[in-house]
């Protein structure tokens, strides 16, 4: 799988996927990301990207040229399956539209600055808009880099355990059961008697119910009703 990130903050990025586990599936040839400055497409002698808003108001907006000119020069050395816009008012990103993305060969991942962008490259150039929550961050760049962490965990090969990612919280519609590790008593603080039971069915069944329980409380939305869902 191969990310092309478009933003005027281009060292941000790279030294957020500079590091961890992105770094390693990058060495390993799972994944590569590559992180774009949009400056490098304007034809301002000032490297300018942004300009006013026509009609007036507060704040810039990023102009559609440089844009155009990025996301064209990319596409005429591949084939992308989705050119993503980071926008707050986007699609919410959640672990079925993450899996989605996690099947592509090529994504490109625009990021919003200032007031956002021109709304001509909404309208002819993004093929998917992403929100990561209901509330405004300064640019998109930390959404593109929750969105491509969210993705890249999922290509094969680039967590160790193939199974963690599958028992992930949402991956099966419910949130994870609690976990515990050594000591099994921590100052009085116990482990439920049922995970030191060597009884694998009697363990996976209790995880089951108490994820069932978790998400009835936490993300009762995720349940159907006769599970107590809303
Ligand atoms: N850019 C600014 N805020 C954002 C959000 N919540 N999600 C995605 N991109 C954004």
């Amino acid at each position: 799988m191969r990310i092309d990130i478009i933003t005027v903050l281009p060292d941000l990025l790279a030294s957020w996927f500079g590091e961890s586990i992105v770094q390693r599936a990058q060495s390993k040839g799972l994944v590569e990301i590559q992180v774009h400055d949009l400056r490098t497409w304007s034809t301002d002698k000032h490297r300018r990207v942004d300009d006013y808003p026509f009609g007036g108001g507060a704040g810039m907006v990023m102009q559609v040229e440089p844009i155009h000119r990025a996301i064209e020069q990319l596409k005429s050395e591949r084939t992308y399956d989705e050119v993503i816009y980071m926008s707050p008012d986007g699609q919410m990103l959640d672990q079925p539209l993450t899996n989605r993305l996690s099947t592509c060969g090529n994504l490109i991942i625009l990021c919003g600055h200032y007031k956002g962008v021109d709304e001509r490259v909404r309208e002819h150039l993004i093929t998917r808009e992403v929100s990561i929550g209901d509330y405004v961050l300064t640019g998109g760049e930390l959404a593109a880099a929750v969105l491509s962490d969210a993705v890249i965990r999922l290509v094969p090969g680039v967590i160790g355990d193939e199974t963690s990612a599958l028992s992930d919280s949402f991956q099966d519609g419910l949130v994870a059961p609690p976990a515990y590790t050594r000591p099994a008593d921590y100052q009085g603080w116990k482990v439920p008697e049922v995970l030191m039971s060597g009884h694998q069915a009697r363990i996976d069944s209790w995880r089951y119910e108490q994820a069932v329980e978790r998400t009835r409380n936490r993300r009762p939305h995720l349940l159907p009703p006769e599970q107590g869902g809303d």
